[in-house]
């Protein structure tokens, strides 16, 4: 083990921490349940562990499973503004080294991630590969200790394939992003409660009779359109590929372009993982008094460089609201600097959806300590079994029973001799 280093806000708030990460936890069953199996077969023995994560009372959980395991663990933060300050604390209070402050510079960030690569990891957890980059750009010379590691999020994912397909990706990375008891839960159950909570957190406003534009119809937008018209909103979408079009257009909503859209919003969120989707001609026509907020992974979806350009004067209304005034009088509200609003504004997705995406981390964790000399320098998926593994766990712990399928269904299903 190595000393315990550490950086975080305020070690006084490490009780308050600790009883907000056993509430979380009561809403993980599949994570308690791996707390249990790893406490007794210890896959993770001694393996030094880097994680870059958003530190929320979930991420404190899955911590408790790798220590459990046998990890050494060093834990930074995956988002300048996603540090819950507490549970920083009380994992600092356990033993963990944590580099994260809520609100912490962009230089404060990158000497944190450079902290946690101090650590020399045998495995990485990323949650958006800034720490996966740093390490292929700046630290190469710890990439021969490396044995794999794993990437939380689409846009993560998206990244770590480009480095793949440019030759450039030095160790194996299992996408648990790409799990399907993650992304068809997390992106779209949670990324959809926790955004209108961070919405609703950051502004108390009514949704009924509102009009809410959710540019990208991913998972993740189709779970913002889905609990937004939930709540009696008007929902409009905003696409580039014209399959997601149609498909949020039978789903319902309305499809338009931004340009369209924007003098119609009363709230705009983005969710499409690409650069200026609220881009300056948008602002040109923009309802007054609009809700601007992102739900991507980067604060780039917003052109924010031409919002504050455009401003003649900024207020902050409430905490999380910065309130532009334009030349012409109209007010643009952005929410959370344009950062994730809803780890920003809000605590994040519910437990019990991190309670799956988490589990599949600990497993794929485990399973590249068990196999990482089988895995190729490459993006690979979830193994199948981790993934039904998750989903029967949680059913169990749900208290859900299903039907398995008879010998003769089995057989009918394998063959292809019986028609019409
Ligand atoms: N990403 C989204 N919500 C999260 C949470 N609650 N904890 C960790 N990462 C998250």
């Amino acid at each position: 083990m190595s000393a315990q280093k550490f950086d975080v806000s305020d070690l006084a708030l490490a009780e308050a921490g600790r009883k907000r990460i056993d509430w979380a936890l009561s809403e993980m069953p599949v994570v308690h349940a791996l707390i249990e199996r790893f406490t007794r077969h210890k896959p993770l023995r001694d393996t030094r562990i880097s994680a870059c994560l958003h530190v929320t009372t979930e991420t404190a959980n899955l911590a408790r499973v790798l220590i459990a395991g046998g990890a050494d663990l060093v834990l930074c933060a995956s988002n300048p503004l996603s540090t819950q300050d507490d549970v920083a604390a009380a994992l600092v209070h356990h033993g963990i080294s944590v580099f994260a402050r809520r609100g912490e510079t962009h230089d404060d960030y990158y000497r944190h991630l450079n902290a946690a690569l101090d650590h020399r990891p045998q495995i990485t957890l990323d949650d958006g590969a800034d720490l996966v980059s740093e390490l292929h750009k700046h630290r190469h010379h710890l990439l021969d200790g490396v044995l794999g590691g794993t990437e939380e999020t689409t846009t993560g994912v998206l990244r770590l394939r480009a480095m793949a397909r440019a030759g450039a990706l030095r160790y194996p990375i299992i996408a648990v992003n790409d799990a399907m008891t993650k992304h068809l839960f997390d992106n779209r159950y949670g990324t959809g409660q926790s955004t209108l909570d961070g919405l609703i957190r950051a502004t108390n406003f009514l949704m009924a009779g509102k009009t809410v534009t959710v540019a990208g119809y991913g998972w993740c937008g189709r779970g913002i359109a889905m609990r937004a018209r939930g709540l009696g909103a008007r929902v409009i979408v905003t696409e580039v590929d014209p399959v997601r079009a149609l498909e949020a257009l039978m789903d319902g909503f309305h499809v338009m372009p931004m340009a369209v859209a924007a003098p119609e919003s009363h709230f705009i969120v983005t969710a499409t993982g690409d650069k200026n989707v609220v881009d300056d001609p948008h602002f040109d026509v923009i309802k007054d008094g609009a809700v601007i907020a992102n739900a991507g992974h980067f604060d780039v979806e917003i052109n924010l460089p031409a919002l504050r350009q455009r401003a003649v004067e900024r207020t902050q209304p409430r905490p999380s609201v910065e309130e532009y005034r334009l030349k012409d009088g109209r007010h643009v509200r952005l929410l959370a600097e344009g950062r994730l609003v809803n780890l920003a504004a809000a605590e994040g997705h519910p437990s019990a959806v991190m309670d799956m995406s988490f589990a599949n981390q600990a497993l794929s964790v485990a399973h590249i300590r068990a196999r990482h000399a089988d895995l190729a320098k490459a993006v690979h998926d979830v193994p199948p079994e981790i993934d039904s593994e998750v989903a029967r766990l949680k059913l169990q712990a749900m208290d859900v029973v299903i039907d398995t399928l008879t010998a003769e269904q089995g057989t009918y299903l394998s063959s292809w001799q019986e028609g019409t």
